[in-house]
């Protein structure tokens, strides 16, 4: 392996899977769950099995089915394995920078996830005892700290001591020849524990092995535990046996696979329908007209000043949204930041702050890092997650799901429209019981929103009968640059609607303010400029009328979103897309859909790989 050398800010995420099992075929299923996890990192990817004389490692740069490529005729297989995909920000992905890493005597390989702060001290103290290192990444010191404890301990006791010495963040799965189980361990880095039938799992999220089990230990932070194919043994850092519930994920095999789509993307996009429909179906009472949510708020909600919604990417749209929602139906101001701005300002919160953080996955560093800052100000914390144990919900007071079920997709879909569906719920509710909101209009609400999911699948079932999307988006697809317009509730999302875009397509594309692009984005506008306008019916529809036409006169292309039945606008555009209409605040959970194909069908024309565009990845869980 040559030397690589590790910045100090590498920003580092990967997918983790161990495997120990009764079942030969180890090698398969690692494979199998690496191509699952994928979307956590797609750089460089890598296995380690067990075998009759040691470890046997493969590593390959590139997709994983360039690994699977490489083991194509490979005999070897095994009962116990680990396996890693990584994505990195810094340093050129390579082979040589691939896990799994080993030791000296190359009896144990392990794969991490997270970054050693204190390896350079550690691998200089080791390489002092005689240590030989093959590369430069702060992962190879934990193998060579445990293989230096081995002179003195048990394998379980010399993984604790080298996971003790460790600073930074880790998620750990070792391999040591010689017994043929797994050593785990967590502190800041997700890990998930899969109980199988006379097998044990090991990953960074459940979809990895969601074909084999959906029963689950969530580790939390500080804790490790010895796994084979009968038992799961855990304990904490200091060496003290834990009991850990085991917990029925609802979650299948299904959601986690393409179900005969093209993409993940293209799947999520179309389950939205049920996963709105689960998302409200769960909160309503029985007669359907008051929302009824799982959880209490953790102040009293009369009592509460102020809401603070923390997040990023995809879910601060959802919050920006959630934002008009909670002012507008329940009267608490709101305030909005992104995870990564919030934890390094001194903010202003008091016991009576209202967390609220958004995240799909629950374990985006920038938002548990705010979250954590403002837990220590005192404020109190509501998470909306879709992930059932994930870091975020274990550090929230209450935690409302969205039942969007796994998205594996790295561009968010159905995570964004149930985020806004239960925002809507949480206004409702906040507004009913403050006095804010009248039982009368409480249930006109529950109406219309009840009405979605169907509405949801009239947006689909047209875009498959019709293609007018798809024609759209080959029209745009040439394009260098995009402009997304909408006001109030729907400015969001035009934000949104150009992340999907700029995120798959790689045109560069910008959401505005439609009233803002005369302080700007007007000075872009020329025949190759396409300007997507979010005009569905609203008390601002005559503003935003206005808007295209000083796009129009400027020979602007013109692409507008309007509620079915809207006549004038069509007049002023090149391309019309329609959507049922529906109550003004419930309007941009259907607007999004049409702009999440538009995205998906132009990234998809040009032949893009729609499901792990260039340089993003699913989960960031590291800042
Ligand atoms: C990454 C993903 C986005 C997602 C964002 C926040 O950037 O690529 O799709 O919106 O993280 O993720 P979260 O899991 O916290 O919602």
């Amino acid at each position: 392996m040559e030397n690589y050398k590790k910045e100090e800010n590498q920003i580092i995420m990967c997918g983790i899977i161990g495997i120990a099992s009764r079942d030969k075929n180890v090698k398969g299923r690692l494979v199998d769950s690496l191509k699952r996890l994928e979307y956590r990192g797609y750089d460089s990817s890598g296995i380690a099995l067990r075998i009759k004389d040691g470890i046997f490692i493969k590593k390959r740069q590139g997709r994983v089915a360039e690994l699977e490529e490489e083991l194509k005729g490979n005999t070897f297989n095994s009962e116990v394995g680990i396996g890693h995909t990584r994505w990195a920000t810094h340093g050129e992905p390579s082979c040589k920078n691939s896990h799994p890493h080993t030791d000296c005597t190359g009896k144990i390989a392990l794969v991490h996830n997270g970054i050693i702060e204190n390896y350079k001290e550690l691998k200089k103290e080791l390489e002092d005892s005689g240590h030989i290192f093959t590369s430069s990444t702060d992962t190879e010191v934990i193998a060579h700290l445990i293989e230096e404890n081995l002179k003195e301990y048990t394998f379980i006791e010399a993984f604790r001591k080298a996971v003790k010495t460790l600073e930074g963040s880790f998620a750990i799965v070792a391999l040591f020849s010689e017994e043929g189980s797994l050593y785990v361990a967590r502190k800041d880095s997700p890990l998930v524990i899969g109980i199988g039938d006379r097998e044990n799992f090991v990953a960074s999220d459940v979809p990895a092995f969601l074909p084999w089990t959906d029963r689950v230990i969530f580790l939390e932070d500080g804790e490790m535990c010895k796994m084979t194919p009968n038992s799961v043994e855990t304990y904490n850092f200091e060496g003290k046996s834990l009991k850990k519930e085991v917990i029925k994920v609802p979650w299948n095999l299904a959601q986690a696979e393409k179900g005969g789509y093209k993409h993940f993307m293209l799947k999520e996009i179309y389950e939205q329908g049920k996963a709105v429909g689960d998302t409200i179906g769960a909160r309503l009472e029985r007669d359907d007209e008051k929302v009824a949510l799982e959880g209490d708020f953790p102040i009293p909600p009369e009592e509460i000043e102020r809401i603070l919604i923390l997040a990023c990417g995809t879910s601060y749209h959802a919050g920006l949204v959630g934002k008009f929602y909670l002012e507008e139906i329940s009267g608490i101001p709101v305030y909005v930041d992104y995870g990564s701005e919030f934890r390094y300002r001194k903010p202003i919160i008091n016991e009576k702050t209202l967390v609220i953080a958004v995240s799909q996955s629950g374990e985006t560093a920038d938002t548990i890092g705010a979250v954590r800052l403002a837990r220590e100000k005192g404020a109190r914390i509501i998470s909306i997650c879709n992930v059932l144990g994930s870091t975020l919900t274990r550090i929230s007071d209450v935690t409302f799901h969205t039942y969007a079920g796994p998205e594996i997709s790295v561009a968010s879909t159905k995570a964004f429209t149930t985020q806004l569906s239960l925002f809507f719920l949480l206004a409702l509710d906040l507004g009913s019981r403050r006095g804010f909101l009248s039982d009368e209009k409480e249930r006109e609400y529950v109406r219309e929103i009840l009405s979605l999911p169907v509405k949801i699948e009239d947006i689909l079932k047209k875009d498959k009968k019709e293609g007018i999307i798809r024609e759209i988006a080959v029209k745009i697809s040439s394009a260098r640059n995009a402009l997304y317009l909408g006001r109030n509730v729907n400015y969001p999302i035009a934000l949104e609607g150009a992340l999907k875009l700029k995120e798959i397509s790689y045109i560069h594309a910008e959401g505005y303010p439609a009233g803002e692009m005369k302080h700007g984005p007007i000075a872009l506008i020329d025949e190759e400029t396409p300007t997507v306008f979010i005009a569905t019916e609203s008390s601002v529809l005559k503003k935003v009328k206005s808007n295209m036409e000083e796009i129009k006169s400027r020979n602007g292309k013109i692409i507008s979103l309007v509620s079915d039945g809207e006549k004038e606008l069509s007049e002023l555009s090149d391309y019309i897309i329609r959507v049922p209409g529906i109550n003004e605040y419930l309007a941009p959970i259907l607007n999004i859909i049409p702009l999440q194909l538009l995205a998906y069908h132009a990234a998809d024309y040009l032949g893009h790989d729609v499901d792990q565009p260039r340089n993003l990845a699913k989960s960031v869980t590291v800042e």
